[in-house]
């Protein structure tokens, strides 16, 4: 079949590149190279919530890690009370080991999580405020503890966000966040 294309002439590939493709390419590196600095100054300078360190863990021993944290914890009508900072948090076909958890405005706690089989997304957003939601990959074998301070007290939904299989759209839990003690 024919092109309608008409064929360079000549050696085309050998000949010299014009100033004005030069100079595109040159603004395309530059534009990649402050991209990519951009990316890595606003995560130090934009105040950017930090991600918090992972770790590796069996699923078994990650499943005995939050047995002992819920005999620890103070049951109650509306959730679980952490004993301290840690806040221990299982995904699995298809809930949310852990929750409903109960937790007070402005203290530092350290979200755990993991999954007891396979991935699973950890989405959060403030029941009155949609906006204001983020979204972590919960995967087996690996712990993550994220660092966190809830700054308005309310109902915050969790909802798996990553297809886990027919329940993943039923996966649903709930952060309750009172305000402080020391609050009025
Ligand atoms: Cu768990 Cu989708």
């Amino acid at each position: 079949m024919s092109s309608p294309l008409r064929s360079p002439e000549g050696v085309w590939w050998n000949g010299k590149t014009s100033s004005t493709e030069r100079w595109w390419v040159g603004l395309s590196v530059l534009t990649a190279v402050i991209l990519f600095g951009w990316m890595i100054g606003w995560q130090k300078l934009g105040a950017q919530n930090p991600t918090g360190p992972t770790y590796r863990v069996d699923p078994e021993q990650f499943q005995a890690a939050i047995q002992a944290y819920k005999e620890q914890a103070r049951q109650t009508d509306e959730g679980l009370v952490p004993p301290g900072q840690d806040v221990y948090i299982g995904a699995r076909q298809w809930n949310w080991d852990g929750l409903p958890v109960v937790l007070e405005v402005g203290k530092q706690y350290r979200i755990r999580l993991s999954s007891y089989d396979v991935q699973h997304g950890f989405g959060l957003h403030r029941r009155d405020k949609m906006i204001e939601q983020f979204n972590l990959q919960v995967l087996p074998d690996y712990e993550w503890v994220v660092p966190i301070e809830f700054k308005h007290p309310g109902i915050y939904d969790v909802q798996c966000n990553e297809f886990c299989g027919v329940g993943h759209r039923i996966m649903h839990g709930q952060i309750v966040v009172k305000p402080g003690r020391d609050e009025p």
